[in-house]
């Protein structure tokens, strides 16, 4: 049972005697090891006690996870959604159990704005655009049709409809690009590498461009490319969203030309904003991780600036 799973981390003494439970989405990818390591290591920084569960990309475990937080009594409980739709009920419970909520990373399409706190995270449609600017400028010079293929993300999250919709907005600026392609990959490189063979099965050379929601995909793209005697970064212009380390060291070899960075270190802003709530202080609705896009250029200068 969820009850047997439960986990509390190993924290420094207790300094506020907080506890948070914390409903982590999956491990699907770097980004999101990433997440939960600077989740981790910030609660025990802040000596705040740690409740974590797993929802391996169930919307059914996330709610079992935050009914057990509310049968221990937490004082806080944060949610990283796997979806974006079918929260309202949980979160009905959990206010009637006067337990303050936070969502992290991900977007909650919600009514009602007074069942959660704060939305602490980035702006996933920015980042779309961000893709789609970059991509009008690399092609600036080339006449005629662009054929491009994208990898989504999990279906319905919010990561992957944002990041869809602000890149589609952002190349509408030119007509002649088209979307040739579009598939989920579920964010991982094993889907990423599955769904690009696919693709090049079918559409072969005609791909011009290949937008993958995250790196993890864009890593799995990359090999089926090579698979298939092409070069990535060449003959297909590649762009995605995270910049992780790997990600940075295949900008450095050219296969990958253009990452949108989107942080996942949310950890301090997380336990920031669970102290000044336990302080009774009022908190912004929405708290944005700044971000920005670097290139192929740009890649070896940040290399080791990295830390995910
Ligand atoms: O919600 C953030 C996204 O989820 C990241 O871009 C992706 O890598 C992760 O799986």
């Amino acid at each position: 049972s969820v009850k047997e799973q439960a986990e509390v981390e190993d924290t420094q003494p207790i300094k506020h005697h907080i506890r948070l439970g914390f409903s982590q989405l999956g491990s699907e990818s770097d980004w999101r090891l990433a997440n939960t390591n600077s989740i981790r290591e910030a609660a025990r920084e802040a000596g705040i006690q740690l409740l974590f569960e797993n929802a391996e990309q169930s919307q059914e475990k996330q709610f079992e996870a935050v009914r057990y937080f509310i049968e221990q009594g937490v004082d806080v409980i944060a949610i990283a959604p796997v979806v974006e739709t079918g929260w309202e009920a949980i979160l009905q419970e959990v206010q009637e159990a006067g337990i303050p909520v936070l969502i992290i990373d991900r977007k909650m399409e919600l009514s009602d704005p007074s069942l959660y706190v704060t939305f602490i995270g980035s702006d996933f449609y920015e980042e779309g655009v961000m893709a789609g600017r970059y991509l009008l400028d690399k092609m600036r010079d080339r006449p005629g049709e662009i054929t491009i293929a994208e990898l989504r993300g999990t279906e319905g999250a919010s990561p992957s409809i944002d990041r869809g919709a602000g890149f589609r907005e952002a190349i509408r600026e030119r007509a002649e690009m088209t979307i040739l392609a579009s598939e989920p990959a579920d964010f991982t490189q094993a889907r990423g590498k599955e769904v690009m063979k696919s693709f090049l099965e079918a559409h072969g050379s005609r791909i011009d461009v290949l937008y993958a929601h995250n790196d993890d995909m864009a890593l799995g793209a990359i090999e089926a490319v090579e698979e298939v005697g092409l070069k990535p970064g060449k003959d297909i212009i590649i762009i995605s969203v995270d910049g992780t380390r790997q990600a940075f060291e295949m900008m450095v070899q050219g296969k990958i030309n253009a990452v949108v960075e989107c942080n996942p270190m949310l950890g301090p802003n997380v336990m920031q904003a669970v102290l000044e709530l336990m302080e009774g202080r009022t908190l912004p609705k929405r708290i944005i991780t700044p971000e920005r896009i670097y290139t192929e250029v740009t890649a070896e200068r940040e290399l080791n600036n990295r830390i995910y």
